[in-house]
């Protein structure tokens, strides 16, 4: 990880306004944070936050009330393929097969099917779903469409994946495969991750850094460093390595409101 900054959230304030009601909400007010280039940044933080609505706006598919988002010093002004984006609904086409739904993005692009079909397989060896690959959705199990998901996403080959709960509906197990497989998917090429999740194991066992936000307006609560090295990040062992347990207890404190960030 270098120290660059990556993406930059200063003083983000987002509100949903329904004129029609007269009800204005602030999801988040006074927001700032920065991923680093080829970090892995989770957030945390309680339920009804704004962390998918921040995820949203870093997006480029909800605009800032007040305060900036930026990419490489440059605001964000609309949704792009340079950020590619997971969420927790797989959002597979349920009419084309996995190799199509992969390349689908490079269609879109205008890259011919010779091509999009081989940078699709890529990602599908990568994810390890070359056998689903003429399959469709419905065929396939809820973790094999979050890879599918995945491997879409990374088809695009984009500088930033934002990721929201993307694992959340898998079984326990699988859901530890899929973080392992991030990681590596991660590592191999050089992506900067935004990662959102409700789980503190979860953000300790991935990220370089956790951010954790407050209830709802969010805003910053703690930044916590994760300087575990990635070479022990196996799920076979983690739980026995007392750096592990101590990041992961402190901000589970952090996150419950125990503890005086
Ligand atoms: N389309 C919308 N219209 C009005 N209010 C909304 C809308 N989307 C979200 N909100 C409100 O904004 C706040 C933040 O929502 P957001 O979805 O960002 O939370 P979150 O941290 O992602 O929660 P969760 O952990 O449950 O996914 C919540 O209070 C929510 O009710
Ligand atoms: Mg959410």
């Amino acid at each position: 990880m270098s120290a660059k900054t990556k993406i930059s959230v200063v003083d983000l304030r987002m509100e949903y306004v329904d004129e029609n009601r007269g009800i204005r909400h602030i999801a988040t007010d006074g927001l700032t944070l920065d991923v680093k280039e080829n970090e892995f940044l989770c957030v945390v933080g309680p339920s009804g936050c704004g962390k998918s609505t921040l995820l949203s706006a870093i997006a480029g598919f909800l605009k800032p009330r007040g305060g900036t988002v930026s990419m490489d010093g440059r605001p964000i002004l609309e949704p792009g393929a340079d950020r590619g984006v997971v969420f927790q609904e797989y959002a597979l086409l349920p009419w084309k097969t996995v190799l199509e739904n992969v390349g689908l993005g490079l269609k879109l692009r205008g890259v011919a099917k010779a091509e999009r079909d081989a940078v699709a397989m890529r990602f599908l060896d990568i994810t390890n779903l070359t056998h689903a690959a003429e399959k469709y959705p419905h065929e396939l199990s809820g973790g094999m469409k979050q890879r599918a998901a995945v491997a879409r996403t990374l088809a695009n080959k984009p500088e930033v994946m934002l990721m929201d709960e993307p694992f959340a509906a898998v079984d326990a197990q699988t859901r530890l495969t899929l973080q392992e497989e991030l990681v590596r998917i991660w590592d191999e090429n050089r992506l900067t991750v935004l990662f959102i999740t409700h789980s503190v194991e979860e953000a300790v066992f991935l990220g370089d850094r956790i951010i954790v936000l407050t209830p709802g307006p969010g805003k910053v609560r703690a930044v916590v460093d994760v300087p575990i090295p990635r070479d022990q990040r196996h799920w076979a062992t983690i739980n026995a390595n007392p750096q592990f347990v101590a990041i992961r207890d402190r901000t589970l404190a952090l996150v419950r409101g125990l503890e005086a960030a």
